[in-house]
Parts: structure tokens; sequence; C-alpha cells
């Protein structure tokens, strides 16, 4: 009995502290949504799903098949997310277009996929991406580390900002 209270008043603490300090979209996971909502009918993960599927049009993402514009098309209701989920959705996989061909020319062969690299060896500390156990600051890093074009060393590291960013 008291441990039942003590975990469903623990979670109701959780949910108020996550609600309070942030706002439904910022607190969705981007990959559990996909997981969810899309990999039932389309490829395992988000990442091969936006290679196979997704191309850029001018500053749009379209189908490749449909030349449908991603956004417009998931707030028609394909895939069922609400509309601030859709607004997740469009923006992570927007990110992985832009990054993954950098990341999978340039990083895979020796980190293997970006966001278990990313999480189990990265962190966010006071708004920078952070060595978890080097300590190292990434951004830093990365102008004498993977070969990165400069202008691509900030795309990267947004990336992993965002994939820390959510839980
Ligand atoms: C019930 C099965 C199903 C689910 C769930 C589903 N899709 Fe689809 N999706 C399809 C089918 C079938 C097509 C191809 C037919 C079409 O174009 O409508 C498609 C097409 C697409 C296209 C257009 C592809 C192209 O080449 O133009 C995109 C983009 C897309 N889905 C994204 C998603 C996303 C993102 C999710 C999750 C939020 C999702 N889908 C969930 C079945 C599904
Ligand atoms: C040839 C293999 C190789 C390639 C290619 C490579 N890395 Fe690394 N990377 C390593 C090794 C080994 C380490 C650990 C070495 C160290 O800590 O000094 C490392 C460390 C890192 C770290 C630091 C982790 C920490 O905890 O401090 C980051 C971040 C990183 N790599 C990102 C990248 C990115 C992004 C790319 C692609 C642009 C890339 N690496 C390409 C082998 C590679």
């Amino acid at each position: 009995m008291v441990f039942r209270y003590l975990t469903t008043a623990s979670l109701l603490l959780a949910f108020v502290i996550t609600g309070s300090q942030f706002s439904f979209a910022q607190t969705t996971d981007p990959h559990q949504l996909y997981e969810q909502h899309c990999a039932r009918c389309h490829v395992e993960h988000a990442g091969e799903f936006v290679h196979v599927t997704l191309k850029r049009q001018g500053n749009k993402v379209v189908g490749r098949e449909t030349g449908l514009e991603l956004g417009s098309f998931l707030k028609d209701g394909h895939g069922k997310l609400e509309s601030a989920e859709a607004e997740v959705m469009v923006a992570h996989l927007a990110s992985i277009l832009e990054t993954e061909p950098i990341f999978h020319e340039k990083c895979l062969i020796c980190h293997g996929r970006a966001v278990t690299f990313v999480r189990f060896e990265l962190i966010l500390r006071n708004g920078r991406v952070i060595g978890r156990y080097t300590g190292r600051d990434i951004e830093a890093f990365l102008n004498n580390h993977g070969r990165l074009a400069g202008s691509e060393i900030p795309t990267i590291v947004r990336m992993m900002e965002r994939q820390l960013a959510s839980p």
C-alpha cells in the first residue's frame, strides 16, 4: 500500500516537474515517436527511413515517391500524430536528413549509429556537449578530430545537442 502510494506520488512529482519546465513538444522523444508510430509500416530506424524515403527540395523536406511536404502530410493525419508530435517528428527527420550523410561517411565506421554513440558517450552541461567520461568540450575537440569541414562542425554539434535534449 505504502509502496504503491509512493510510486504514484513520485510519478506525479516527475510529471509536475517536467510539465512545469518544458512544453510537451520538447519532452516528446522523437526516437520513441518514430518507433511507436511509424516503424510498424516503415523501416526499423528513423535514420534509415530518412535515407530511403525523404529528400530536400529547396528548404522543404518531401517524400521521394509522393513529392508531398512531410509536415503537411503528417498534419493531415498520416501516422496519426498529434500536431505537436508532428512538429517534433518533422524537426527530427529534417535534422537527420542534414546530418546523416556526414555522420555516415565520416564517423559511422568507428562510432556506429549516432543515436547510440551520442547517448552513451556524451552529455549536455550548461548547454555545451561534453564527453561523458573525458570532460572534453566536443565542439572544440572536433576541430582536430573526424575530418569535418568547418561548417559541418556546428551542424554535427547541433545534432548531438538535439539527441541529448530529448529524454
Ligand atoms: C499503417 C501503416 C503506416 C504507418 C503507421 C505510417 N505509414 Fe507512412 N506510409 C505508409 C504507406 C503504405 C505509404 C506509401 C503510400 C502512400 O504514399 O501513401 C507511406 C508513405 C509515407 C511517406 C511518403 C513517402 C514518399 O516516398 O513520398 C512518408 C513521408 C511517410 N509515410 C512517413 C511516415 C511517418 C513519419 C510515419 C509515422 C509518424 C508513418 N509514415 C506512419 C504506411 C504507413
Ligand atoms: C578512425 C576512427 C574514428 C573516426 C573516423 C572518428 N572517430 Fe571519433 N573517436 C575515435 C576514437 C578512437 C576516439 C577516442 C579517442 C580519444 O578519446 O582520444 C574518438 C573520440 C570521439 C569523441 C570524444 C568522445 C569523448 O568522450 O570525449 C567524439 C565526440 C567523436 N569521437 C566524434 C566523432 C565524429 C563526430 C566523427 C565523424 C566526423 C568521428 N568521431 C570520427 C575514433 C574515430
